[in-house]
């Protein structure tokens, strides 16, 4: 296996389980609670059965898409995913460089390990993921930062109000590494997430810390008009959540389920899409996350309506098995399913995988 070329986002994950520390590869891997959505969410993507179209004269797909009124390369972007260098030294900056060659937007957390200067600076479209902290004239200030750093576009993350129960990184007594920081967090109490305390997780104290928890929609209207930049909310389960984005001003929703790392129990992403889907009609963009390992995935999102994914975990899998090197090959390897299912099911594009019909499968 180790000497073989990957040929699905899986193989990645076996090199990366090798690579890292028992404790890294468990906060990367694990969900919370029981894992119960964690695993919800690949058995609802495995049950999206698409019925294919034939003889629709397609002999090469293209994947090009138009996400917040910019061109991309394929329907997919990086989701969000803090602290990279924990997996590999080239961390954000090398996940941004893989996006940027693969032309695909790279999402750059807040409790990124690398200042968004940086990571700009790779020339990658990158879309700044806030988790709203406690001190407002905090959040204007960082607003600006990552104005001025070029970023296309700021995501808010609503399913956060605290950190989800991960019984792995609670047992780990999880924390990070002395000379990892949340670069970008201003005033971050990073010492709060290198202490160990058994049954206790760093990384959750430091967010307790820093993220505010009480937020409600007139907090995302005024971010709405004051971020000057395309406003996606990630986060959202509940079509009506998705109706009331959109009327603060959200320009995109990402139905999630965070990976299955807050809520457990509730529903997978891909089982709340389509009425999501329903909900806002063609007033914003809607894109899907959670359990999302390959291209036939990204066919299955498109065929329940959406817009486009994004992709967490197989993203680390690839940085952590070698680096940006190993990223692009994900990407590459991801675009060349979906070319793959879009072909086979006939489609001349995205777009036209937004017309397929569903069925359940048993
Ligand atoms: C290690 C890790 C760290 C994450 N950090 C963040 C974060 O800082 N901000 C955020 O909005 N989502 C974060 N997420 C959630 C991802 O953006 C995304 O919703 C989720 O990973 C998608 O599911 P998937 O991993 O099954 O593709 C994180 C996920 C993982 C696995």
């Amino acid at each position: 296996m180790e000497s073989k070329v990957p040929v699905c986002l899986a193989d990645f994950a076996q090199r990366a389980r090798a690579v890292l520390p028992p404790e890294v590869w468990d906060y990367l891997d694990g969900g919370s609670g029981t894992e119960v959505t964690l695993e919800a969410n690949r058995s609802a993507l495995d049950r999206v059965g698409v019925l294919p179209r034939v003889l629709t004269g397609v002999a090469t797909a293209s994947l090009r898409t138009r996400l917040l009124g910019r061109e991309y390369a394929m329907p997919v972007g990086v989701a969000p995913m803090a602290y990279q260098r924990l997996v590999h030294p080239d961390g954000e900056v090398g996940l941004a460089n893989a996006a940027r060659s693969a032309d695909l937007p790279y999402l750059a957390s807040i409790l990124g390990s690398t200042p968004i200067e940086q990571v700009t600076a790779t020339g990658a479209e990158v879309w700044f993921q806030l988790y709203w902290l406690r001190d407002r004239g905090l959040v204007t200030e960082l607003l600006a930062r990552v104005r001025e750093a070029g970023c296309r576009a700021l995501v808010v993350t609503v399913d956060v109000p605290v950190l989800g129960r991960r019984y792995r990184d609670l047992r780990n007594a999880f924390r990070l590494p002395p000379e990892l920081v949340a670069a970008n967090l201003p005033g971050g109490r990073d010492d709060l997430a290198h202490g160990g305390t058994p049954g206790v997780t760093a990384v959750s104290v430091t967010s307790g810390a820093a993220f505010a928890p009480a937020l409600g929609w007139a907090d995302l209207r005024w971010l709405a008009e004051h971020c000057e930049l395309p406003l996606v909310v990630k986060g959202i389960l509940d079509p009506a959540d998705a109706a009331r984005a959109v009327d603060a001003g959200a320009r995109a929703v990402v139905v999630s389920n965070h990976g299955g790392r807050q809520l457990d129990g509730v529903p997978a992403s891909a089982t709340m899409l389509p009425e999501v889907v329903a909900a806002v009609g063609e007033r914003c963009e809607v894109l899907l996350d959670s359990g999302v390992r390959g291209g036939l995935d990204v066919l299955r999102a498109l065929a329940l309506g959406a817009h486009g994914v994004l992709v967490g975990r197989p993203m680390l899998w690839a940085l952590a098995a070698g680096g940006a090197a190993g990223a692009s090959a994900g990407l590459a390897l991801l675009a060349d399913e979906l070319r793959d299912a879009l072909a086979l099911a006939g489609c001349a594009d995205p777009a036209a995988a937004r017309t397929l019909r569903t069925v359940p499968l048993d």
